[in-house]
């Protein structure tokens, strides 16, 4: 009988912690600023250690003591206050949204449009002369033995779409989202990433948002962003972190480079005859959408969104391919588990990879870093899309 309590208070103990990463996870997706969300994660760090121990304290030890007394759990919950008896309840629902996101993160296979995929990891850290380790409060977290943050994964996606016009066939997109200028990675860091995507052959180059943690870091965009050349253009939009900054002279800086901010706006590129209408979305924290509304059914719709939460707006605007970041792939995968923390109103659904939600395709990506500076199985990321007609 032991044994079923302590099974019991295990299932409660994870959907106590299911549901406040869940609500973290949610209140991470909206409009707010960083000090209020603060608040949220301490409540988070404090609530999720304390059921549990009040489960094991109270409920074993004391009243009504089931580690020592044999006693079924249905008389127990009988026992129990009616508000006791409800956080249990959610905590069962928890348990099993949990059970649910870690099914569906181990089955989720790529969607068949995606016809050939490849990657190569490279360690930047055994690249570089000396270890690209920054200054800032995070920059400890660098020294963590198994963190990934310095091992960044090129990856090639091979996209196939009905709508591409055959013109385009092989046409290529260098993606890159989340760079995270915080300090505490080093320029030399990044400076090597970009000049090792900057010797990929590509047409676009995109970026997705979350620049910058600091201004006093600007200069660094030369250096780096100031290296990619799309021979059709270089188009960006902003995240939340770089609204929480002066966003206005981030975004200038970066167009005093030759890239084009496409946020809340609709851009069109004529590419051998045909036409593609390339738009942004830095909601919901900046601007408004622009609608697809006036562009013809021929276009081609390409959307750069920093969240994948617009993804139900794309799908009205019938967008063709989305590129959005943000999520950062989780960036700790708990073995056996998956990712847990990813700042949207879909949880870990969209924490990174490729999904198809009729008509869009919906490329994640991981991101080149973060405000904190921990990955672990959630390596960095650069990709390069190629678009075939099918
Ligand atoms: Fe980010």
């Amino acid at each position: 009988m032991i044994w079923l309590h302590l099974i019991w208070f295990a299932i409660l103990s994870i959907g106590n912690a299911e549901v406040l990463v869940t609500t973290v996870n949610r209140i991470h997706a909206w409009k707010i600023r960083e000090p209020r969300l603060r608040h949220v994660r301490h409540l988070h760090d404090l609530l999720i250690p304390l059921w549990p121990s009040w489960l094991f304290v109270v409920i074993g030890f004391i009243s009504p003591g089931v580690l020592f007394t044999e006693i079924s759990p249905s008389e127990v919950w009988q026992r129990l206050p009616f508000f006791v008896q409800g956080w249990m309840a959610i905590c069962m629902a928890g348990f099993i949204g949990f059970s649910w996101a870690v099914i569906r993160y181990w089955t989720h296979r790529p969607p068949p449009q995606q016809i050939e995929f490849s990657s190569t990891i490279v360690d930047f850290e055994a690249e570089l002369d000396s270890r690209p380790v920054g200054v800032g409060p995070y920059a400890s977290l660098l020294d963590f033995p198994v963190n990934d943050c310095f091992r960044v994964e090129f990856t090639e996606r091979t996209f196939q779409f009905d709508r591409l016009p055959k013109a385009w066939d092989g046409l290529s997109i260098l993606h890159l989202t989340d760079l995270h200028f915080t300090g505490a990675i080093d320029l030399p860091f990044f400076e090597a990433v970009f000049a090792r995507a900057a010797q990929w052959d590509y047409d676009i180059a995109v970026i997705t948002g979350d620049v910058l943690d600091s201004e006093e870091l600007l200069d660094w965009l030369p250096k780096t962003l100031g290296k990619l050349n799309g021979p059709l253009g270089n188009y960006f939009i902003l995240g939340n972190h770089d609204w929480g900054l002066d966003s206005d002279r981030i975004r200038q800086a970066i167009c005093d480079l030759g890239w084009r901010s496409v946020a809340g706006t609709l851009q069109t590129l004529d590419i051998a005859g045909k036409r593609v209408a390339i738009g942004g979305s830095e909601r919901p924290w900046m601007g408004l959408h622009q609608t697809f509304d006036a562009v013809p059914d021929e276009f081609f719709r390409l959307l750069l969104s920093h969240t994948p939460d617009n993804l139900s707006w794309a799908r009205r605007q019938r967008v063709d391919l989305m590129l959005a970041g943000h999520n950062h792939g989780g960036q700790v995968i708990l073995p056996g588990i998956g990712p847990v923390y990813s700042p949207s109103v879909h949880g870990c659904r969209y924490s990174s990879g490729v999904f198809k939600s009729d008509p869009t395709l919906l490329l994640v990506g991981r991101g080149l870093s973060g405000k904190h500076p921990l990955r672990i199985g959630a390596t960095p990321e650069v990709c390069r899309v190629v678009l075939r007609s099918s």
